[in-house]
Formats: structure tokens, sequence, C-alpha cells
């Protein structure tokens, strides 16, 4: 008789219930294998619509497509068991109104089986988050550096230099907390506004290229790994994925050229023993 072994998925209260207390490890992840490595190690991965630059080579994530996320949202799904899986709600699925939002996620969740919807966005989308948490659909917000907002901003900036700034970020961040976001990313802040809201808010806030003191921390996977070859400065990276992978794709041509590749070998042998 074969163990049926559950392992049951970190939840959002899980999440939420790490605010002073532990910190929150996350990760972006666009594919199945990915998610299965990733799974034991993270509290929660994050489809991130970075996957159009990471995965299919856009120059932004503006020409994501609601069909994308939710492909990369399955294949994620079947990969794991254990994280908190989030998919990115992309451009233009959710800015309209609180129903068009509701709708979409709701496509999200159901078509993916993923757990909740992230949004960029502060005061603006805070209406939105209350819709969509009111009515089953948990939401991660997104303040500091918007990558959707790449055309307004004119580029990938640091947000609150100055502390001139800093007002209406922390605005941005209580909107969306007190709306009824579990959890907030902080995305390209000062560090010290990131401390400062981090300190302010009730639930846990995430970083990327913003403060070691948020409430817990994001990274996008190929970037730590080393599969980028220009990361963001930020990125510690603890891998070298990308040289590694070159290194075998020439032995593997090497092979091949030569003719001392095996698969003849396994063919004959497979042969003799049936
Ligand atoms: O799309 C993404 O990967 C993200 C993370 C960088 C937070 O939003």
């Amino acid at each position: 008789m074969s163990a049926v072994v559950e392992t049951k998925r970190v939840t959002v209260p899980e999440i939420r219930a790490h605010k002073n207390a532990k910190p929150v490890v996350c990760l972006t992840c666009y594919h199945a294998h990915t998610a299965r490595l990733l799974d034991n190690h993270v509290d929660l991965m994050l489809v991130g619509d970075s996957l159009g630059m990471v995965m299919h080579g856009m120059d932004n994530t503006l020409g994501v497509t609601l069909d994308m996320m939710i492909t990369h949202g399955k294949a994620v799904m079947r990969g794991s068991r254990h994280a908190l899986v989030v998919v990115d709600m992309p451009f233009g699925s959710y800015e309209e109104s609180p129903q068009v939002a509701f709708r979409n996620a709701a496509r999200v969740i159901q078509e993916t089986g993923c757990t909740a919807v992230k949004m960029e966005g502060g005061k603006r989308i805070a209406e939105t988050v209350r819709y969509l948490s009111e009515r089953g659909i948990p939401v991660m917000g997104h303040i500091g550096l918007t990558p959707q907002m790449i055309q307004v901003m004119g580029g990938f900036k640091t947000q609150g230099r100055t502390e001139a700034e800093w007002p209406a970020i922390e605005a941005d961040a209580k909107a969306v907390a007190e709306a009824g976001a579990f959890a907030i990313v902080l995305e390209g802040m000062a560090e010290p506004l990131a401390v400062k809201i981090t300190r302010e808010i009730q639930v846990p806030t995430i970083g990327i290229g913003a403060s070691a003191e948020c409430d817990g921390q994001i990274l996008v996977m190929e970037d730590m790994l080393g599969l980028n070859p220009n990361p963001p400065k930020f990125v510690r990276r603890y891998a070298n994925l990308g040289p590694d992978i070159e290194t075998a794709v020439k032995a593997y041509a090497k092979d091949v050229r030569e003719r001392a590749f095996p698969g003849k070998e396994n063919v004959y042998s497979m042969k003799k023993t049936a």
C-alpha cells in the first residue's frame, strides 16, 4: 500500500503572521521544475509579470497578457505543494474598475488554483484591493518602483530618494494595507523610507532593492542564480548558472560532433534485455 503524502500549503494568515516574527522568504517562479526545487525552501512563490522579460525576451512587462500569467501560474501550481503561490495581474487587467479586476482575478484563481494575486499601485488601486479582498480574493500590494508605470516614470528609477517624496509613498502603503492587502512588495525604494513604512504598517513588507529591514525579501530567481547577464545592482548572486549551462552545452556539442554521445549504446542494451 502506498502512503499518500499530503502537504498543506502556506496560507494567507500564516504569511500575515510573519509580521514582527520571522522573515518571509519569497522568490519569483515561472515553471514547474523550478517550482519543485523552490517549494520546500520558500514561503511564497510569485509568478511575476517579469516573466515577460525573463521567459519571453520582452523589453518590459507591458506586453504580458492574462493568458500568459495563467499558463505560467498553472505550471508553478503543478510543480509545487507547499509554498503559497501568488500570480501577478498584468498591465491592463485590473486598472479600469474593481469589477473588471475581480472578473480577471477570479479567472486567475479558478484556472490556476493559486491562492492570491498581486497588483501594482497605491492609493489609486485601494478601492480595487478592498473590493477583491472582501469577495474572497487575497491581494498582495506592490508600491515604490512599479514596472507597469515605466512609461510614466521614464525608466526604472529608485523611488523616495528625497524626503519630499516620502509622504505620498507612505500614503500609498497605508491605503493598500488598510484596504486589505495581506502583504506589500516595496520595490526600488530608498532604504530609510522602506524601514519607515515597514514600521508604520501592520502587514508584512516584502523588499526588493529596498531594505534588509523589510519583513521579507523577494528576488527574481533567474537574477540570483546568475542566469541574467545584467541583473539589477542590488542582486546578490547565489549561483552562476549562466556560465555553468554554457559549459555543459559546449561539452555536449563536442560529444555529439565527435560521435562520443552515448545514446546508441543505450538503445542496444535496451534491445538485449528485451
Ligand atoms: O514581476 C515580478 O517579478 C515582480 C517582483 C519583482 C516583485 O513584481
